[in-house]
């Protein structure tokens, strides 16, 4: 049985990974410190034999007893307003604990899989964005600790790879939605989501022209899935080119909730990119992968799963207690 140590395991996709992973006949080991994840993600395979979680923060020494064959590497906080919250753990998580991930890899002679982002293109001078766009980022503005911190695990990956002749892989996420995502997590389906079911008006930052494109996670998965099996080393962009302004998918949203809401402005956040597009073209002639879930189905599936949280959930307006993680 192959084994496999998927970090950030608590969270959106690490969860949906071990499921996958699992589904596959894998032993998976799950690792989480919790920091923006969830125990009840993982709730369902806690007495599955062949899973195992061990809550440890990757930015500490990491020690696993045994072989290793695979290591996906997905701890990181996502979303702005977990890193905006969380900045230097956040730069830890991508630079340390990938060094650490890295050796573990290195040692075990498991192959290592990097989730890398989107962001590493800034906000893009070139659109759609193809994998050899060296992207345009502030280094210095408020996302510039996400960003950096992918980039840099890029760079440490590489270096793996080249001087230690490392097995490595390298993802780059665009926007990913579907159940278990964060209500609060301030991205923009769950924001839309949790105001439409609160009743509340849905805030769109700037005019609403701004374009953004989304992938369904299971897509995403299966992406991540035949990327960790292939061959190629260099990163892989894999998300969904379906583009379409925030303006109409909020009235997408109000159709979908069959609710009355308005749509409110808000000024745009600083560095807030107007478009992002994945240019897939490499990922379907490597992988023969695309996306095969549409915006309508995979919403209709992902609203269900927002109506299945609890009042309280709906209307926790801290999205996250931080403080306990973070070390004085
Ligand atoms: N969801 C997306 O659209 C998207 C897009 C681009 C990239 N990504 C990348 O995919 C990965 C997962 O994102 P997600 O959307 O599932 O986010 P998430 O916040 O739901 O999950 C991240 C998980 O990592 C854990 N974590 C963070 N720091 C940790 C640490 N130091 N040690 C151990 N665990 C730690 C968190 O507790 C959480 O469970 C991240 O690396 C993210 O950068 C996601």
């Amino acid at each position: 049985m192959k084994k496999i140590l998927i970090t950030g395991a608590a969270g959106f996709l690490g969860s949906h990974l071990c499921d996958r992973f699992i589904n596959e006949g894998y032993c998976v080991i799950g690792m989480d410190n919790f920091i923006t994840g969830d125990k009840k993600n993982l709730s369902h395979l806690n007495d599955n034999p062949n899973f195992k979680f061990i809550e440890h923060d990757v930015t500490e020494f990491i020690s696993i007893e045994g072989s290793l064959d695979y290591i996906l590497h997905f701890a990181s906080p996502a979303s702005p307003i977990d890193y905006l919250k969380i900045p230097i753990q956040t730069l830890k998580v991508g630079s340390l604990g990938t060094h650490n991930l890295l050796g573990l890899a290195k040692a075990k002679k498991a192959r290592i899989l990097i989730a890398s982002t989107s962001e590493v293109y800034g906000d893009p001078l070139v659109h759609p964005q193809t994998e050899d766009y060296y992207g345009n980022v502030n280094t210095i503005g408020p996302r510039g600790v996400y960003d950096e911190a992918k980039r840099f695990q890029e760079s440490i990956t590489m270096a793996y790879h080249r001087f230690h002749g490392l097995e490595t892989r390298i993802v780059r996420i665009f926007n990913t939605y579907g159940p278990r995502m964060r209500l609060n997590d301030g991205r923009v389906i769950p924001a839309f989501m949790g105001q439409a079911l609160r009743g509340e008006d849905l805030t769109v930052f700037g005019d609403g022209s701004q374009t953004r494109s989304f992938c369904y996670v299971g897509d995403q998965v299966e992406g991540i899935y035949r990327l960790l099996l292939s061959d190629y080393t260099r990163p892989v962009n894999i998300g969904n080119p379906h583009e379409i302004t925030i303006k109409d998918f909020a009235e997408e949203i109000i159709k979908l909730t069959n609710t009355n809401q308005k749509i409110i402005y808000k000024e745009l956040p600083q560095n807030d990119p107007l478009q992002r597009q994945p240019d897939i073209t490499l990922a379907k002639r490597l992988l023969n992968w695309e996306p095969k879930i549409g915006r309508e189905e995979g919403m209709r599936m992902t609203y269900k799963y927002f109506k299945t949280l609890s009042e309280e959930e709906l209307f926790k307006s801290e999205h996250k207690n931080f403080e306990n993680h973070i070390k004085k």
